[in-house]
Order: C-alpha cells, then structure tokens, then sequence
C-alpha cells in the first residue's frame, strides 16, 4: 500500500511561537521537551533545537502507559547515550512524575550549586514546558500542580496571560507560550501522527490509514495483532494492508447489504482499538531507526 502523501495537518507557520518563546526564554532555567513515547521521532518539533536554543533541556516521554516498554526503555537508553537527560511517564496514572523534579534539578546541579554559593538558596526553578499539540502538556501541567492549578501571580517582566504554574515549593512550570507543529513536509511523520489520532480522521481515508498501520503491525507486532484479530501470521505476511483490512471485516461480521464486507467500520475499529491501547502497548518510532536523534 502506497504511503499517505502530504497530509496538511495543521495550518500556520513557526514564527510568531518562535518569537514568544524567545522572549521567555530568559525568565526560565531549562525545558522538559514532551515527546509521545508511541513516537519520539515523529512527535518532535522540527524546529525546537533553534527555537529554545543553548537552554539546559530534559526529554519527558509521556503516555508511556500506551508504549511497548521495551522500546521506551531502548529510547531512554539511546537519550541518555547522547547525553539528553530524559524519563518516561504518564499523565493517566501519574506513573514516573516523582522523577520529573529530581531530574530537573540534576540537569540544573552546576547552576544550583553556582546559586547556593552566591546565597542564592532555594531559587525558584522555572521549566518551560513544550510539545506539539495533543502530547499531554495540559495533563501533565495539571498533574503536576496537583490539579490545583496554582497559577503563579504575574511578574515583572511577564506579561498578562502568561501560563505560570506553581508545583511545588520553588518550582514552576511555564506553559508553552504559542504552538509548535510537528513536522510538516515529512508524508511518515503525518502518517504516523494520524495513527494515532493527531489528524482529525475526517481529513483521511481512514481505510487507507488503517490499512498502512496494519502493514506496520504485521512487521513489527504480529503477535498482539493476530491475537486480537484471530488472524494467522502466515496468512497476512503477504497480503497489503486493505487485504488485511477486509479479512478483519469478514471475521468480525461486519457487512453491508449484499454481503459485502464494511471496511470503513473495520477501518475505524482497528483504528480505535490501537489509539486506546486495546491492541496493546505498541510503539511506533523505534529507537533503532533514529541512532542520530537530537533535541
Ligand atoms: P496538550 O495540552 O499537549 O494538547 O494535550 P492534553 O493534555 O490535552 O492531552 C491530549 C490527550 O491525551 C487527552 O485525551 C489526554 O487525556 C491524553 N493524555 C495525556 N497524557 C496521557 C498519558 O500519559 N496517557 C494517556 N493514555 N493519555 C494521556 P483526550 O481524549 O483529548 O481527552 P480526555 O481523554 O482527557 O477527555
């Protein structure tokens, strides 16, 4: 099955967030990069590195609830080999927040020890928080503070609205100020983003979608898959994903008039069933693939 070509999933252009965040970036001491552990690569602002700049930075992998944890442990692994601080958690548990201060604070240990030998004890750490949209940054944000959301007073310098969030003693968080769009010229990236429901479903041919996961599926995770869908591996392994598709139909009784099988409703259910996990905790970007990644 061919790749989905140029999904035009989100409109708008970088430089006004690029500005604000800018602007911001001398009120806070470093930046917890969200990144979708289903897709770190894919997940990923293209243009993060230049807009935040030389600040201290720590990669959080949220919804790892949803990930195959082999892959997110191999992601971990390949972070901390290129020496990017990162940890994985989720925000529907709240498994892994612990580690978020301490880990901030090993980021900043140079920089705190430099401020407890100016008498500075006990600055207020201030972490601007980042991430496409749909990533999770209201839920961690709202995790965090503990969902009290104790919005810091405004300060000087910071202009009204700014979303400042305290979460802890001497500790906040900012909200990112603006949007960041994840890749927009890669036809992968987007294809992956709309796997997992990213790009609204009513843009895409949703057979043609659900077609190219199952591809994906029956090469990387034919045993959740054929579990799930009763299916035997041998008799998907040279099938295309529309194939594929119509035999899941077919074993679900999903037919219209005339015993024709409903690949739009098949097409949805396996859509569903991965975006909830129901297919099991599976990753999309593997670790493997990505040996140069940089944040
Ligand atoms: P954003 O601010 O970056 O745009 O993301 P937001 O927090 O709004 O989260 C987007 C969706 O992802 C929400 O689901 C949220 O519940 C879900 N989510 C966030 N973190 C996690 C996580 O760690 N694990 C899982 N499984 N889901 C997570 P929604 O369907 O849009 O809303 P709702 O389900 O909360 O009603």
């Amino acid at each position: 099955m061919e790749e989905i070509k140029s999904i035009q999933w989100f409109p708008g252009h970088m430089t006004k967030t690029k500005r604000k965040i800018e602007s911001q970036l001398k009120l806070i001491d470093a930046v917890a990069v969200l990144l979708d552990a289903r897709m770190p690569y894919s997940s990923c602002n293209p243009d993060l590195r230049s807009v935040i700049n030389n600040k201290p930075r720590l990669v959080v992998l949220n919804k790892c609830d949803m990930a195959d944890p082999t892959q997110t442990k191999r992601w971990l692994e390949l972070f901390r080999k290129k020496g990017i601080a990162a940890i994985a958690l989720d925000c529907k548990t709240g498994k892994g927040l612990n580690a978020f201060i301490p880990m901030v604070k090993n980021v900043l240990s140079d920089r705190i020890r430099a401020w407890n030998e100016k008498g500075m004890t006990g600055r207020t750490i201030k972490v601007m928080v980042v991430g496409i949209p749909n990533v999770g940054k209201s839920s961690f944000i709202n995790r965090m503070s503990k969902q009290n959301r104790a919005k810091v007073e405004d300060r000087p310098g910071v202009t009204r609205g700014n979303q400042w969030f305290t979460i802890g003693k001497g500790f906040d968080l900012l909200d990112t100020p603006g949007v960041l769009w994840p890749k927009f010229d890669d036809p992968g990236v987007g294809e992956r983003l709309a796997f997992i429901g990213s790009v609204k479903d009513d843009i895409l041919d949703t057979e043609q979608l659900s077609g190219r996961l199952l591809e994906y599926l029956r090469d990387n995770y034919a045993e959740p898959l054929c579990v799930r869908y009763k299916l035997d591996k041998d008799d998907i392994k040279d099938l295309q994903g529309y194939e594929i598709l119509e035999m899941i139909g077919r074993k679900r009784g999903m037919l219209i008039s005339g015993g024709e099988i409903n690949t739009e409703r098949a097409a949805a259910t396996v859509l569903d069933e991965f975006r909830s996990a129901t297919l099991g905790k599976l990753t999309i970007d593997k670790a493997e693939d990505y040996p140069d990644v940089r944040i």
